[in-house]
């Protein structure tokens, strides 16, 4: 009776990015009928977004699939979909474990127009790869040497550099392509500088199997068919949310006169009273510094009332969030080999392993590590990695669902979903994905009596 009852229970899940189409597929198959998703924008699939550049289509948000095998479930839901090109689904690109870097057929060229060759790259490349291994393996020795991975690259750089190369032009040209190949992590990360990613959580993010691929018609009809799949009016568009009023602070009720524990407040006027919120919002958001950090203070004292518990705001300031941007340029004859996939600059100048390029309004160029070319225009957009000083304890605080433990009150009455909110795959599209299902099964679990699953006639709806 008790799983019952829980069906009809009103749940609002904000934000409609993958994580927020997720839980509500969760929910709706399981029998929750009243599930209601409310979005700032006209739109559903947040950082999932597909433009068109002349006749080509451009991914302005995520383009990778990150691991596409059978543990990757949005590898799985492209598959379903037949979303994808035989060469991606084939069984010999699943098996190849590339440790999240692929390997792209690259061309190098120097800031003094020159072309360099593989001999003068690779092994500097390949040093690099070793100190970026090592990072990762100070997560499961649990030591961490010095605070940031930047500055273990940069210190171990420069002691191996000499020991690698007698010869003083080598020698700056290796540690000049270092200072690109850092780059080139900053925009794996997310971040501004790789002095502020912890050390001793590298290696926390976890890569799966299979070699990195792209969705030919663009990554929005992932989207698409997910949608496809859910009642057509379940999304209410152009509803950005402005306050979560929880733990009864302003009592909402229905027709009915039933009453709730939360009622969602829109920009608009409009509210909805419900017994769960899932919020998927870019929490990570609130996090980058500095300026975004009064963004935060704003945002967690008026997102949320009564404001969020201290532990979790303490969290949201430590975890990192940066900004990448995508730059697309049109040659009118290709300068590269026919068969290259991938174009790094490397600066003469910067054989002292700079990330950060002093004065980016007037040499933003410097930061550019190099370009591929699949995919088109401008935008910017970000993810969260997980910053100095923090550690996969914070991306469980975030997690962790209002009331926190040990409260009296109606339990989870607020819920956090959305790629910050899991501590192996952040940053990602399968770990929003992931996040979302494992708050929809929270509510599912949090109703199901737990010693009879085979009551639970409902889900053979599935
Ligand atoms: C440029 C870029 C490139 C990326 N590349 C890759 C990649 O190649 N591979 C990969 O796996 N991942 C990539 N990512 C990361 C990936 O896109 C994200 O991790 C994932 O899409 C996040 O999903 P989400 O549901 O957590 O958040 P979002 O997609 O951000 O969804 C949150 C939704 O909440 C809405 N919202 C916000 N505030 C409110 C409010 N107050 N009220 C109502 N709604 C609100 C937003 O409009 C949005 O629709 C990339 C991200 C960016 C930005
Ligand atoms: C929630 O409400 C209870 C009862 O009114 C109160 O004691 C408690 O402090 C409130 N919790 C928060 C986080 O405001
Ligand atoms: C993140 O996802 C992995 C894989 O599903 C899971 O084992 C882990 O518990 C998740 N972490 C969190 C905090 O949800």
């Amino acid at each position: 009776m008790a799983f019952l009852q829980g069906l009809d229970s009103h749940i609002i899940i904000v934000g409609c990015g993958i994580s927020g189409i997720g839980a509500a597929q969760k929910l709706l198959n399981h029998g929750f009928h009243n599930v209601r998703i409310l979005e700032a924008t006209g739109r559903c699939g947040g950082r999932i977004r597909t433009g068109r550049f002349g006749k080509k289509i451009v991914e302005i948000g995520a383009n990778w699939i990150h691991g596409p095998s059978q543990e990757n479930p949005i590898f799985r839901l492209a598959c379903q979909y037949n979303l994808l090109d035989p060469e991606s689904m084939s069984e010999e690109n699943q098996a190849m474990d590339i440790g999240g870097h692929p390997p792209f057929v690259p061309n190098w060229f120097s800031s003094s127009g020159k072309r360099l060759g593989p001999e003068l790259m690779l092994p500097a490349t390949s040093l690099f790869v070793s100190l970026t291994e090592e990072c990762q393996d100070f997560h499961a020795s649990g030591q961490e040497p010095v605070p940031s991975v930047g500055q273990y690259i940069k210190r171990e750089a420069r002691r191996r550099a000499v020991e690698l190369w007698d010869d003083a032009t080598t020698r700056d040209l290796s540690l000049a392509t270092m200072s690109m190949l850092l780059k080139l992590e900053c925009c794996i990360s997310g971040t501004h500088t790789m002095d502020d990613v912890g050390l001793g959580a590298f290696g926390m993010y976890k890569t799966l199997p299979g070699l990195d691929c792209t969705f030919p018609g663009g990554y929005e009809g992932l989207i698409r068919c997910m949608m496809n799949e859910l009642p057509k009016d379940i999304v209410s568009f152009n509803r950005p949310v402005k306050c979560i009023h929880w733990n009864n602070s302003v009592q909402g009720a229905d027709s009915s006169g039933r009453t709730f524990p939360v009622l969602v407040e829109c920009e608009n006027g409009e509210s909805f009273p419900a017994d769960h919120v899932i919020l998927t919002v870019p929490l990570g958001m609130s996090a980058a510094k500095p300026r975004a950090f009064r963004y935060l203070k704003r945002h967690q004292a008026t997102l949320l009332s009564p404001p969020l518990p201290l532990p979790k705001v303490h969290s949201i300031q430590r975890m990192g969030f940066g900004t990448n941007n995508k730059i697309f340029v049109e040659f009118e004859q290709p300068f590269w080999d026919p068969d290259c996939e991938s174009i790094y600059f490397v600066w003469e100048d910067e054989a002292n392993l700079v990330d950060v390029v002093p004065d980016l309004q007037t040499s933003w160029i410097k930061k550019l590590f190099g370009f591929t070319w699949f995919h088109d225009p401008y935008t910017c957009g970000s993810y969260s990695y997980i910053a100095k000083g923090c550690s996969g304890y914070d991306i469980d605080i975030l997690a962790e669902p209002l009331p926190m433990k040990g409260s009296g009150t109606q339990s989870l009455q607020v819920l956090f979903a959305g790629e910050a909110t899991n501590n192996s795959f952040f940053s990602t599209v399968h770990g929003a994905l992931m996040s979302g299902w494992r708050e929809g099964d929270r509510l599912i679990s949090h109703y199901r009596p737990s010693s009879s699953s085979s009551s639970v006639s409902v889900s053979s709806k599935l």
